[in-house]
């Protein structure tokens, strides 16, 4: 990997993501209605728990997703409700057919859940030169269309035995630099991320019909910048990070607690004192994703979407997005 400067992302040209607020905003081209979120089902009540004992509680599986939407939103199903038996366990007994899934006796059919999208198009001349001009253009629209976590992002890496892994994580800046996250580099994406410098990364904003893909080369954040990130988390997330050991496996959830102890008591926190200020642990910190392509995704109907692709040689992946060459190029969807 080319050594390059750090990213400032101190710049008042960053944009910061704190998921409340963003630093920097400007008015989108584009004001995107996103599709009605629909009412989230009702949960049945947890089941009664006794001592020792695995008591059956009967409870209504809902079924009040709509997965026959018309263009205007509206539901072409009628939500069905099916009785079932769920031990405390968590395990299932349905009470009419056992041959049947949870999902089939709650009328459930996956394979005919399908949307058709057809908010917007596409083209060439919709994008900017610069494709994190382009991401910044749609995230913004996207804030402010989904409240919660609206910076939540899928990254996938690959082991030494070339298993792929996705998770989420949070974004945490992006700039002509690239995409921000902060993780434990010790735990599983971390010795993936330290190995192969490599990741993908997957935006889903459904409600808006849109899917943004990155493709790009890992570095460490400047350590200055994994410090005040760090000190600015709450104090609980800061401790946790000392006391997780992420990604092992762990005996039980009392292993945990134990370990959060030992941690609280090693920056002498207790109940009368809050203790001493809490460092970055040397294991934890941000990477930048220097994008190497990004993959703007516009769902289309018919299926036939629109896949706008921004790439670049790996030789600029150091250079600043709009001081690169990008190559855009249409994809058959
Ligand atoms: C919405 C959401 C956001 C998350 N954000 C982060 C994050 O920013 N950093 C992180 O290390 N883990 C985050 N996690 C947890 C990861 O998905 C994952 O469980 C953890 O990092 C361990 O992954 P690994 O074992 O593949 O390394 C998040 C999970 C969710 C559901």
């Amino acid at each position: 990997m080319t050594n390059t400067t750090a990213p400032k992302i101190s710049d008042p040209s960053v944009l910061t993501v704190n998921n409340t607020k963003t630093s920097r905003q400007s008015s989108p081209p584009d004001i995107t209605s996103p599709k009605p979120h629909l009412a989230p089902a009702p949960m049945a009540p947890p089941a009664a728990t006794t001592s020792g004992l695995t008591r059956r509680s009967p409870v209504l599986i809902p079924f009040t997703t709509c997965h026959f939407r018309t263009s205007q939103g509206a539901c072409k199903t009628t939500p069905r409700l099916k009785s079932a038996s769920v031990n405390t366990d968590g395990s299932h007994e349905e009470s009419d057919e056992n041959s049947r899934t949870i999902l089939e006796a709650s009328g459930v059919d996956v394979a005919a859940m399908r949307e058709s999208y057809e908010s917007h198009g596409l083209t060439k001349a919709d994008l900017a030169a610069d494709p994190i001009e382009q991401f910044e253009l749609w995230f913004i629209n996207w804030i402010r269309t989904e409240p919660y976590d609206p910076n939540a992002v899928i990254i996938a890496t690959v082991d030494n035995n070339q298993w792929p892994s996705a998770r989420a994580v949070l974004l945490k800046g992006v700039d002509k630099n690239g995409f921000v996250f902060h993780t434990n580099r010790t735990s599983d994406k971390g010795k993936d991320l330290e190995r192969s410098k490599r990741v993908a990364m997957c935006f889903l904003w459904h409600p808006l019909e849109r899917q943004i893909r990155v493709v790009g080369q890992v570095e460490h954040l400047d350590d200055s910048i994994s410090d005040a990130y760090f000190a600015s988390r709450p104090r609980g997330a800061q401790i946790g990070a000392w006391a997780s050991p992420q990604s092992q496996v762990l005996a039980n959830r009392t292993e945990l607690d134990d370990l959060l102890a030992v941690t609280k008591a090693r920056f002498a926190e207790d109940e009368d004192d809050l203790g001493s200020p809490v460092p970055r642990p040397p294991h934890w910190g941000g990477y930048l994703v220097r994008p190497l392509s990004i993959e703007f995704w516009q769902g289309r109907r018919n299926r036939l979407h629109d896949r706008l692709r921004y790439r670049r040689a790996e030789s600029q992946a150091h250079l600043p997005s709009n001081e690169s060459d990008w190559v855009i190029e249409r994809l058959a969807p």
